[in-house]
């Protein structure tokens, strides 16, 4: 099947995630609960996408043909940094280890929120 991603149009199978999709054409989706391997959980919302004027966690979301994906529109970013800084009031400022690369910490730094981890 064909999909496009951020433009570019893509052959992938039905099997695949829409991350999985963007990962082997070296598109890059920031994630925080997705591990490969792994069932995803969809818990951190992080790697949203735009689908057809809808957000959907892309490390869940099985491709179908025909879907036209913005992996950075203003409504995918937009979201990408109310979820990161959502998780990043949890996180209370500091972090866990002291380790200034904690990923968290530069997820937030990626989406402009300029909290000091
Ligand atoms: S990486 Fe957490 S919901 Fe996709």
């Amino acid at each position: 099947m064909r999909i496009t991603i951020n433009n570019k149009e893509i052959e992938c199978n039905e099997e695949q995630t829409i991350l999985e999709v963007a990962k082997k054409n070296n598109i890059e989706i920031p994630t925080l609960c997705y591990q490969e391997g792994f069932e995803a959980k969809s818990v951190c919302r992080i790697c949203v996408v735009e689908v057809n004027n809808k957000l959907l966690p892309s490390c869940s979301t099985k491709v179908k043909q025909g879907m036209i994906i913005n992996t950075e529109s203003k409504k995918a970013l937009e979201a990408r940094k109310i979820n990161t800084e959502l998780l990043m009031a949890k996180h209370n400022g500091t972090c866990f280890d002291e380790d200034k690369n904690h990923e968290l910490c530069k997820i937030a730094k990626d989406v402009g929120i300029r909290q000091v981890c």
